[in-house]
């Protein structure tokens, strides 16, 4: 099979990506290792950027998002007795978007299957061949066992952090950094309306904790407990007393509702950078080249933001043999970097590291955040999201949307 690009893994940087290409008239194949049903079922994060909306809306993607998602104007930080709302709308213009990933990737199926995108699902022995050629190909066993060859122009690997793709990039030319934090996150999705209006990052003696939310009626919750923790070990109610604990009940008469406890998982926390993102005909993209630790709630935004720059990147060069691909990979990382910061610093400041001195320092950041509008504006900017910029550093605008974030910076159109 010929196809001008072939992507690797299923996840939303993968769907996402085939569904700009498409929109540009760019065909694509996907090669993914798990089953739909899987890809569908996986829980991850919930939080989306204003530019990350905006991109989703303007390719056809919002329908869902706009009556199931919820806006939120900022978030709540608080030091035990004290809760703060930081109110991003006010301090940098722009809200933020509780939507799933699971409902992102739900749209993105959809999508696709609507398109006639062809996909190999419970694809083995994936491997990437002669990337560093104008005729990469993937081999891999379709799966009812067959071998499959696909001959592509360009390959992607958008195949997370467990993929073949970012390995296909020898030791003597990738750069990796890499940080494993010394705790992990009990991550609780429950049956029960939100107790909160908006996301409550907790700082407490016992340990991080967070209130977000999935609907009106689902409520996700985390809770940091030590890396080698065993999710049986946690009674539900032990849970739900943690979590009270942590969340200040009993502030301001607040109180936490509890209800059934549907899923219940333990998640490594660690940053990972690996560049290029580019090499010869191979793109990476989202966990593929990089991974963030969750607080922030940075990855699933990090993806789109990739292939929001990879795909006209690509439509270029594969219809002008010309264009901005060579800029890819340093643009990439200029927002995997800044967000990789991001995620480290609200990391840092919010979870008990067991050193008396770290926790002086992490309530004074807290404290300095609370009182001062330019700490509390940066973390804003961070959290809500920069504008996507194309490769040239211009504001990236899909066709035909207007910028209400900003009002600043040129269009970067993915078809011009
Ligand atoms: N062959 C084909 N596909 C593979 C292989 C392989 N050998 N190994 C992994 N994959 C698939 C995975 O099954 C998964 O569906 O690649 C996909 C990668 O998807 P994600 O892990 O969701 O990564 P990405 O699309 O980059 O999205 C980033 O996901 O992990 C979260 O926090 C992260 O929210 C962020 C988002
Ligand atoms: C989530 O809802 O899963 C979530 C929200 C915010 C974070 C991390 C995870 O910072």
């Amino acid at each position: 099979m010929r196809v001008p690009v072939a992507i690797i893994g299923a996840g939303p940087a993968g769907m996402l990506l085939s569904h700009l290409l498409a929109a540009d008239g760019v065909e694509s194949v996907i090669i993914e290792a798990r089953s739909e049903a899987y890809v569908l079922a996986r829980i991850r994060a919930g939080i989306l950027e204003q530019s990350s909306v905006q991109l989703l809306r303007s390719v056809g993607l919002g329908r869902r998002l706009e009556q199931e998602g919820m806006e939120h104007r900022g978030i709540y930080l608080q030091i035990p007795g004290e809760r703060h709302h930081l109110d991003f709308v006010d301090l940098v213009g722009r809200s933020v978007w509780v939507y799933g990933q699971t409902e992102v990737q739900k749209d993105l199926v959809g999508a696709r299957t609507a398109g006639g995108q062809r996909i190999f699902y419970e694809a083995g022995d994936v491997a990437l061949h002669d990337v560093t050629t104008e005729c990469p190909h993937v081999t891999f066993a379709a799966a009812d066992g067959t071998p499959q060859r696909i001959d592509a122009d360009v390959v992607v690997g958008c195949d997370g952090s467990f993929g073949p793709s970012r390995s296909a990039i020898p030791d003597g030319v990738k750069q990796v950094w890499q940080y494993t934090y010394p705790y992990s996150w009990l991550g609780v999705l429950a049956d029960v309306a939100p107790s909160t209006d908006e996301l409550i990052y907790a700082w407490h003696p016992d340990g991080f904790a967070l209130h977000s939310m999935r609907s009106p009626d689902v409520s996700r919750f985390y809770l940091q407990v030590p890396d080698d923790t065993d999710v049986n070990e946690w009674s539900h109610r032990q849970i739900w007393d943690a979590l009270a604990r942590r969340l200040g009940e009993g502030i301001d008469d607040w109180s936490l509702q509890t209800g059934p406890i549907t899923e219940c998982s333990v998640l490594p926390m660690r940053s990972y950078v690996q560049s290029p993102m580019r090499y010869g005909r191979l793109f990476l993209a989202g966990d593929a080249a990089h991974i963030v630790p969750p607080t922030g709630a940075k990855g699933l935004n990090l993806a789109i933001a990739d292939v929001a720059l990879l795909a006209p990147a690509l439509t270029a060069l594969l219809k002008h043999h010309s264009g901005p691909a060579d800029a890819y990979s340093d643009a990439a990382l200029h927002r995997v970097w800044r967000c990789t910061h991001f995620s480290w610093w609200m990391t840092r400041m919010l979870h008990q590291s067991g050193d008396p001195f770290d926790a002086q320092l992490q309530l004074s950041q807290l404290r300095w955040v609370f009182t001062s509008d330019a700490a509390a504006t940066g973390l804003a900017e961070n959290y809500a999201g920069l504008p996507l910029e194309g490769p040239d550093r211009t504001i990236f605008r899909a066709p035909g949307t207007a910028d209400t974030s900003t009002g600043k910076g040129q269009t970067y159109s993915p078809s011009a």
